[in-house]
């Protein structure tokens, strides 16, 4: 029998703990018993792939999927996808969602009193390049009230999601921006322990690929697998507020 070598799984403390009761949907979430480790087989290591006839070329500008410009800071974010050993991820699929620039989200669940905004979906996805690179343009997204405590505000942030190589390095995590000053109260944010993994989902002010007069940029480079991983936004919800 074929010996395959899987992953590496992550260091205790650098991805979000199952159970975090200031985060208080994560207590009816969390599983009660301890958790089973399955072993990567051919399965988890070698697949989902996605190529290019899954991806519209348009849909990495958030800007550009209405008549007209959507309200808001329009901003670049980008990165890069890199493996457990620091190579980068090349092709593989990257996808965001966010709320408008209102910090309203286009989905029936959302009953925040803010605007929705006829120019802005808020849905974008591209693949990486050969170094692993990918590049959004959207708008900055507002802050947004919840309900998990009281007068709770989400820190502006995008959701990411990414299968990278496999299964094994599925992520689903959030990006926050840089000096927001909601983060440090976020339960979400903190439901890392360990603070330099926590700290790896604010992204860097990225002057570099400011364009003038048109937007400012932030980069936001995503790790999968491995010690440095970067952390789960939750308990592998997957909902994610
Ligand atoms: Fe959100």
């Amino acid at each position: 029998m074929t010996n395959i070598a899987g992953y590496r799984r992550p260091y205790p403390g650098t991805q979000p703990n199952h159970l975090h009761p200031h985060y208080v949907s994560s207590i009816k979430r969390a599983p009660l018993r301890p958790l089973v480790s399955m072993p990567h087989t051919l399965t988890e290591i070698t697949g989902p792939l996605f190529g290019t006839e899954s991806v519209d070329v348009k849909a990495c500008d958030l800007t550009r999927q209405h008549s007209g410009d959507p309200l808001g800071e329009r901003i670049i974010v980008s990165g890069r996808v890199l493996d457990e050993n620091g190579r980068p991820v090349p092709h593989t699929l990257v996808e965001i969602w966010q709320a408008n620039a209102a910090g309203r989200y286009l989905h029936k669940v959302d009953q925040h009193n803010a605007p929705l905004d006829p120019n802005f979906t808020g849905c974008g996805h591209t693949l990486t390049d050969g170094e692993g690179r990918y590049r959004f343009v959207t708008v900055r997204p507002g802050e947004y009230p919840w309900r998990n405590h009281y007068n709770a505000w989400r820190p502006a942030h995008v959701h990411f999601s990414l299968f990278g190589p496999a299964f094994a390095t599925r992520l689903v995590t959030q990006m926050y921006f840089p000096g927001d000053a909601l983060i440090p109260f976020d339960p979400i944010f903190n439901c890392t322990d360990d603070e330099k993994a926590r700290n790896r989902l604010i992204s860097h002010f990225d002057w570099e690929n400011t364009i003038p007069e048109q937007a400012l940029a932030y980069r936001f480079d995503i790790i999968l697998a491995g010690r440095d991983a970067t952390p789960w936004e939750d308990s592998r919800s997957q909902l994610g507020k």
